[in-house]
Formats: structure tokens, sequence, C-alpha cells
């Protein structure tokens, strides 16, 4: 368990906000995140589900294409909120976007309505990512 220090609590009251904002009427599961760009602006996203269960779009994928949009390419902190006990963090396919745009050593919070929190490096979540670099070295390989 981490603290919430002064730097995390703007990041934390914005996921919080935007947990409130959740569109979850299947799961019932509502989260909310708050990633920061490098100049420190904070961009936010909630779950948005779909009757087409598979249509839906996880909160942290939905607060970095928020930030993206603002012409940012680079985040150094990202926080999940979810409002009950169990700390979470984010699943498998966003921890890939996560992976886009933000450096291996990021920290990723995850907390919850009683300020409890948890971090993981990014390293820890996705290790050995498959990332861009990846394909600036590719080589191509002619097909017939
Ligand atoms: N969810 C997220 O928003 N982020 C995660 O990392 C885990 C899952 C959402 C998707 C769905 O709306 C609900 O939580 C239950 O899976």
């Amino acid at each position: 368990m981490t603290a919430l220090t002064a730097e995390l609590e703007p990041l934390y009251q914005a996921a919080k906000a935007a947990a409130a904002q959740a569109y979850a009427p299947y799961s019932h599961f509502p989260v909310g995140v708050a990633v920061r760009a490098l100049d420190g602006s904070i961009f936010t996203g909630c779950n948005v589900e779909n009757a087409s269960y598979g249509a839906t779009v996880c909160a942290e994928r939905n607060a970095i294409a928020a930030g993206v949009v603002a012409g940012k390419r680079q985040f150094d902190a990202l926080m999940v909120y979810t409002p009950q006990q169990q700390l979470t963090p984010p699943c498998g396919l966003c921890r890939q976007v996560i992976a886009e745009f933000f450096l291996p050593e990021t920290i990723i919070y995850s907390s919850n309505h009683q300020a409890q929190l948890q971090g993981w490096t990014l390293q820890q979540l996705l290790p050995d990512a498959f990332t861009p670099l990846y394909l600036a070295n590719s080589t191509k390989v002619p097909t017939e």
C-alpha cells in the first residue's frame, strides 16, 4: 500500500470525479482514470460500456485518448480509481495502450474510495512489452 501524497492528490481527485461519470449499466463496475502529461496537465476518462459488450472501452484508454486529442504524446503518471475496497490494476489490453505512451519505469497507481493506493511499475504490469521500437527496427521481408 502506498500513501496518497500531495503530488498524487490532484490525480486521485480527477480519477474519482471521472469514475462518477462512468457508463457501466452492465457490469456496475465504474472506473475512473486520470493521466498526467509531461507539462503537468491532467486528462481523465471513465469506462463506457455498450449493449454489444465487446464495444466497451475502459477508462484507461479513454483517458489516454483525451490526452492524445489535446496533442499530448507522453505521460508520466496514471491513477485508476474504483469505488470499492479492492485495488484494481489496468486490464491487459489497457496495459498495451499504456506502454505506447508511458515509460516502463512509470508507476501506475490504483486507488479506492478510502484513498488507499497501490502502485506497480509499467514494467511489472507488462514486461517485455511490444512497443513502437520494434516497428522502427523492422526490416521489410519481401513477399511473393
Ligand atoms: N474496466 C476498466 O475501465 N478498466 C480496467 O482496467 C478494467 C476494466 C471496465 C471495463 C468494464 O466496463 C468494467 O470495468 C468491467 O470489466
